[in-house]
C-alpha cells in the first residue's frame, strides 16, 4: 500500500508534490522520494527512509527544482525500508525514473533476464526492473516504451515514469492498484488517489485496468495497453478541498469520527419521502419493480466494510424477507459462488478500487447476478461497473482506520432494506414512517454519543496496560464487535478479537480472568421482542465474564440499570431502533480505540477538537 503523486503545468512541482504525498502518508510511511525535471535536462531524485519529514528535510539541505516531477510514500513489500529502497528507482543511466504501487510478480526472473543483458541493479525492490525494462525498450518515445514494459509484467501496478530523453511527459499505467488523472487549467496531476490532488482540481479522470494516461503541459491523454486512444468522461468529485485538512483536529481518524452525524445526515437525506416513508433509490439502472424480484441478496466486501455487510444481513432479512449471503470479497472470487439473474449481489467498498472486491463484483456479474455498489467514491472502478450505486456521502476518508465510511455504509444498507422491504410489501407505510423517523434522528443521537467524548477517554487510560482484549456481541451487534475489535488491533496494536456472546460457552470462556477487559454490546430496544430476548441473553454472558474475575465494560442503552448493576463500566447510548443501534455503538469503540493511541496523539478531546473546528474555541488544553 503506497501512494503515488505527480503533476506537470507552470508551477513549481516539488511543494505540489510534497503536498500531495503529505495527503498519502497513510498509505505508507517507510520512506518517500520524489524526481522532477526542469528545462535543462536535469533529472533530480531525492530520497529519504523514515516519514516525509525527512524527505523534507533532505530537499531543504539539496533543492530540488521543475515544473514536472513525480513522488512516491513507501510501505515496503520487496526489500527494506531503507533509503536505497526508496522510490523513484532508476535505470543504469539516470535517465529514466518509475514510482509503482503493486508488486511485480515476475520480478525475479526479469531481473535475472536484464543482468545477463548486462543491466545493473542498485536495489531489492521489485519496482526497479521497471526503470531497467523501460530503459531496454526506450527508443526515444517515453509511452512507447512503458506500453512494451508493461506488456512484460505480470503482478499488479500502478505507476508513473518520467525520463530525461522524452521531457515534459508524464507517463501513468494502471493493472489493479487505482490511477486518477487530475485537469487543471494547463497543469495537470497523476495520483493513487483523488484526496492527493483534490485541492487542486475536482475534476478527474479514472483510469481502467489495461490503460495509460500521457501528460504533457497542454493535455491528458488516454491510451490501453495496445495504444488505441480511450475517452473517459471527466468526473467531477463534489468533496469540498477543506474537507482534506486536518482542521484543528490531533489526526485524521478523529476528525472523522466527529464527522459522522454530518456524514450520515447526508446519507440519508434525498433518498426518503418525509411524508409516506418511501424510499427513492434514483441513481441505478435496476427498476423499481426489479427489487421485488430477487430472491437472494448476496453482499460482498473486505475489511470494516464487511463488518458492515455482516450487519446489513439483519437489517435485509428482518425488513425485506429476503435471504441474506455475507461473503469477503477475496474467499468469493475463488470458489465458483452460485449465483444468478434472481441474485441481487451488493459491493461495498469505501474506496471503489479493492481489488478483491472489483474482481468478486466481476465474478458475479459474468454469473448473471446484478450488482448494486455502497460506495464513497464517484467514478471510482466499482460504481462504473454496477447496474447503480448507493453513495454513501461520508467526504474523503483518509484516516486509514475507516469509521464514517462505516456508519454510512449502516445507514446506506439500512435504507436499501427499506426499499427492498418496500418493493417486497413486507414493510408497511406505517412501519416505513417510524423506521424513517428513527434514521432521521440519528444524527441528533451521534452527537449526543459524542459530547460524551470524556468518559471513553477515562476508558482507554483504564484499558491502558492490557495486552488483550475480548468484544461481544449478538445478533446485529456481534458485528460491532468485530469492529471494535479490528480498530483496537488497527490503532493501539493491542490484541483484540470480537466473538459472538452465545459461543463464549464452548470453549472461549477459558481465556477469562482479570487480565482481559471484554467490551459488551448490550443495547436493547424495548419496543423489539427480539431485541428484549437477546439482551437477557447477553446479561448472562456479562454475569458469566464477572463470575471468572474479567473487567466488563457495557454498551448499553440509556436508563439501563440492570447492566449497570453487574458491569464495570457502562457506555450509554441513546435509545433507538434495534437494526440502528450500530450505528451509534461503535462511535465509543472508535473514540476508545483513537485515544489508546500514543499520548502525543491525543492532546485534544473530540469534543474540544469539535469545537476548535467550528470556530467556537480557539485554544485547545492539552490532557
Ligand atoms: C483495508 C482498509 O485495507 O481495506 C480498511 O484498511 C477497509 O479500512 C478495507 O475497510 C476495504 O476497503 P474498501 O475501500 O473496499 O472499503
Amino acid at each position: 500500500m503506497c501512494g503515488i503523486v505527480g503533476y506537470i503545468g507552470t508551477q513549481p512541482a516539488v511543494p505540489i508534490i510534497l503536498e500531495g504525498l503529505k495527503r498519502l502518508e497513510y498509505r505508507g510511511y517507510d520512506s518517500a522520494g520524489l524526481a522532477v525535471c526542469c528545462g535543462d535536462n536535469q533529472l533530480q531524485v531525492r530520497r529519504a527512509q523514515g516519514k516525509l519529514r525527512n524527505l523534507e528535510k533532505a530537499i531543504q539541505l539539496n533543492p530540488a527544482e521543475g515544473f514536472y516531477g513525480i513522488g512516491h510514500t513507501r510501505w515496503a513489500t520487496h526489500g527494506r525500508p531503507t533509503e536505497e529502497n526508496a522510490h523513484p528507482h532508476r535505470d543504469c543511466k539516470g535517465d529514466i525514473v518509475v514510482v509503482h504501487n503493486g508488486i511485480v510478480e515476475n520480478y525475479l526472473s526479469l531481473k535475472q533476464q536484464l543482468q545477463a543483458e548486462g543491466h545493473v541493479f542498485q536495489t531489492e525492490t521489485d519496482t526497479e526492473v521497471i526503470a531497467h525494462l523501460v530503459e531496454k525498450h526506450f527508443q526515444g518515445n517515453l509511452e512507447e516504451a512503458v506500453r512494451a514494459t508493461v506488456k512484460e509484467l505480470t503482478g499488479v501496478f500502478a505507476m508513473a515514469v518520467i525520463s530525461r530523453s522524452d521531457q515534459s511527459k508524464i507517463v501513468a499505467a494502471r493493472s489493479g492498484p487505482p490511477v486518477v488523472i487530475g485537469l487543471g487549467d494547463q497543469e495537470f496531476f497523476v495520483a493513487s488517489d483523488v484526496t492527493a490532488i483534490l485541492a487542486h482540481t475536482q475534476d478527474m479522470l479514472f483510469l481502467d485496468d489495461g490503460e495509460m494516461a500521457i501528460l504533457t503541459p497542454t493535455g491528458a491523454q488516454l491510451c490501453d495497453f495496445d495504444g488505441r486512444q480511450v475517452s473517459r468522461q471527466v468526473s467531477r468529485i463534489l468533496w469540498n478541498p477543506i474537507e482534506v485538512e486536518k482542521g484543528g483536529y490531533q489526526h485524521f481518524m478523529l476528525k472523522e469520527i466527529c464527522e459522522q452525524p454530518r456524514a450520515v445526515r447526508d446519507t440519508t437525506l434525498g433518498r426518503v419521502g418525509l411524508d409516506t416513508g418511501r424510499i427513492f433509490l434514483n441513481e441505478m439502472d435496476i427498476a423499481p419493480a426489479e427489487f421485488s424480484q430477487f430472491r437472494q441478496v448476496r453482499i460482498i466486501a473486505c475489511g470494516t466494510s464487511w463488518h458492515a455487510a455482516l450487519a446489513g444481513k439483519f437489517m435485509i432479512e428482518r425488513l425485506a424477507r429476503v435471504p441474506v449471503e455475507v461473503d469477503y470479497s477475496s474467499e468469493f472470487r475463488y470458489r465458483d459462488p452460485i449465483v444468478s439473474e434472481h441474485t441481487l449481489t451488493v459491493v461495498i467498498s469505501q474506496s471503489g478500487e479493492t481489488a478483491d472486491t472489483l474482481a468478486a463484483q466481476r465474478e458475479a456479474k459474468q454469473k448473471g447476478s446484478k450488482t448494486l455498489a455502497i460506495c464513497n467514491v464517484a467514478g471510482s472502478m466499482i460504481t462504473r461497473e454496477a447496474a447503480g450505486t448507493i453513495y454513501t456521502h461520508a467526504g474523503p476518508e483518509i484516516g486509514v482506520a475507516s469509521t464514517k465510511a462505516f456508519t454510512c455504509q449502516l445507514t446506506a444498507l439500512f435504507i436499501l432494506a427499506m426499499r427492498l422491504g418496500q418493493a417486497n410489501h413486507s414493510l408497511d407505510e406505517s412501519t416505513s414512517r417510524c423506521l424513517m423517523q428513527e434514521l432521521l434522528g440519528i444524527p441528533g443521537k451521534l452527537e449526543e454519543v459524542l459530547s460524551n467524548d470524556a468518559v471513553y477517554e477515562a476508558l482507554a487510560r483504564r484499558l491502558h496496560h492490557f495486552r488483550n482484549a475480548l468484544f461481544l456481541g449478538r445478533g446485529i451487534h456481534y458485528p460491532i464487535a468485530l469492529e471494535g475489535a479490528l480498530k483496537l488491533k488497527e490503532i493501539s496494536y493491542i490484541h483484540a478479537e470480537g466473538y459472538p456472546a452465545g459461543e463464549m460457552k464452548h470453549g472461549p470462556n477459558a481465556l477469562i480472568d482479570e487480565n482481559l477487559p471484554v467490551v459488551v454490546l448490550a443495547t436493547r430496544d424495548p419496543a423489539s421482542s427480539e431485541s428484549r430476548v437477546l439482551y437477557e441473553k447477553t446479561l448472562s454472558n456479562i454475569q458469566e465474564v464477572k463470575a471468572r474475575d474479567g473487567l466488563v465494560i457495557a454498551v448499553v442503552t440509556e436508563g439501563d440499570d440492570d447492566a449497570r448493576k453487574i458491569a464495570d463500566h457502562v457506555i450509554e447510548i441513546p435509545r433507538t431502533s434495534e437494526l440502528l443501534a450500530p450505528i451509534l455503538e461503535i462511535v465509543p469503540l472508535q473514540l476508545m480505540a483513537s485515544y489508546r493511541r500514543a499520548p502525543r496523539l491525543r492532546r485534544g478531546s473530540a469534543a474540544q477538537s469539535r469545537q476548535k473546528c467550528d470556530g467556537r474555541v480557539t485554544a485547545r488544553a492539552p490532557v
